[in-house]
């Protein structure tokens, strides 16, 4: 299998404090796949999404694009990836200039990559890549971002990456700023773009439902390490690590709104002031073992299509050289039953 991207040992500190921890994981550049990637504010999402967009530099490891270290691109190289790979913001107002029109934002990367040789042709890429992102060009060019919704502005942004004709969108909470009314038809389109484009998405989102809903594999992070990962049936549907199990326990089916993490998890104070050289959960973890104080667990294989960072599993096998995607699901193979 290539890889469309792959990271290997990321780890990103800020001064003392680890905001991402040796993550290791790749995408497959023949089976374009939707991550999740899941954790309470704070975690190291967005930290991960700067990273594989190319924003930021691991403190340590490599980024790999198609088999390049990113870090080591030469210019046309770094161009290439800078437009195979897309963001999606949280907020898309913050990227629009108020005092520009919305066509600024979608003419602008038709210029920058010369993809159109011609008005009329940059015009039609333009109303395509609006149109499959349910938006019909006549009703959203010639507007001010303020004429626009909420939800029309993320979808001009998705239409913005769409016509990149990107390899992999990396959506950071992307519908998080939009009605609740039009979050799954954004969320079913995002899906659509993967499944009918090819194109590999990154779902960033602290709601498990969605992910579920729209994704094939997830990566639930605590504090900056994964806690566990695999296909999303297995991970949310019945999941092994006790973060996870207290994340899915904690979210009334129904309610697609209410946010995870806010609720505190109880710390004991005998617990809060142990030292800790070992798992980030054991102070907040009800099965928490000795063992668990003095080293960090490694990444256990519960299954074929799970990892837990976690000594519950220490009986199973451990994940060959800690990689995540050792147990991602590929879209079009069959999905895997719950609880096997
Ligand atoms: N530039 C930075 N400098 C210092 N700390 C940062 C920086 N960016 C993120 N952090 C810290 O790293 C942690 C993870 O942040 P982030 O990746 O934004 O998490 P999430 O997106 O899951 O909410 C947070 O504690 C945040 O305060
Ligand atoms: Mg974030």
């Amino acid at each position: 299998m290539s890889a469309l991207i792959e990271l290997k040992g990321v780890t990103k500190t800020y001064g003392s404090f680890t905001a991402l921890s040796d993550v290791t994981m790749s995408l497959s550049d023949t089976n374009p796949s939707m991550t999740a990637i899941a954790g309470e504010s704070g975690s190291g999402k967005t930290t991960l999404a700067r990273i594989l967009l190319g924003f930021i530099n691991p403190s340590v490891g490599e980024v790999f694009y198609r088999g390049k270290d990113i870090a080591k691109m030469s210019s046309a190289e770094q161009r290439q990836f800078r437009r195979e790979v897309q963001p999606v913001f949280q907020d898309p107002f913050e990227v629009f200039n108020p005092f520009y029109r919305i066509d600024h934002v979608l003419t602008t990367p038709v210029k920058r990559y010369r993809l159109a040789d011609s008005e009329a042709k940059a015009r039609s890429l333009i109303e395509d890549a609006l149109k499959r992102v349910g938006l019909r060009p006549q009703d959203t060019l010639g507007r001010f971002p303020h004429e626009l919704s909420g939800g029309q502005r993320q979808r001009v942004m998705v239409a913005r990456a769409v016509l990149l004709r990107p390899r992999m969108i990396v959506a950071d909470e992307p519908v998080s700023m939009v009605d609740a009314s039009l979050r799954a038809t954004i969320l079913d389109e995002l899906r659509t773009l993967n499944r009918e484009l090819g194109i590999s998405i990154i779902y960033i989102t602290h709601d498990l439902t969605t992910a579920f809903q729209i994704c094939d594999n997830i990566l639930v992070l605590y504090r900056g390490a994964i806690a566990e990962a695999g296909a999303v049936e297995r991970v949310i549907g019945a999941p092994r690590h006790p973060y996870s199990q207290l994340l899915v326990s904690s979210i009334p089916l129904p309610d697609l709104d209410r946010a995870w993490g806010n609720e505190e998890i109880p710390v004991s104070e005998a617990n809060s002031s142990r030292p800790n050289a070992g798992c980030r959960f054991a102070p907040r973890c009800p099965h928490v073992m000795d063992q668990c104080w003095q080293s960090a667990p490694p990444k256990y294989m519960p299954d074929s299509q799970r990892l837990a960072s976690c000594f519950l599993y220490r009986d199973s096998p451990i994940a060959p050289d800690e990689d995540v995607s050792a147990v991602f699901r590929l879209p079009g193979v069959a999905p895997v039953v719950v609880g096997g």
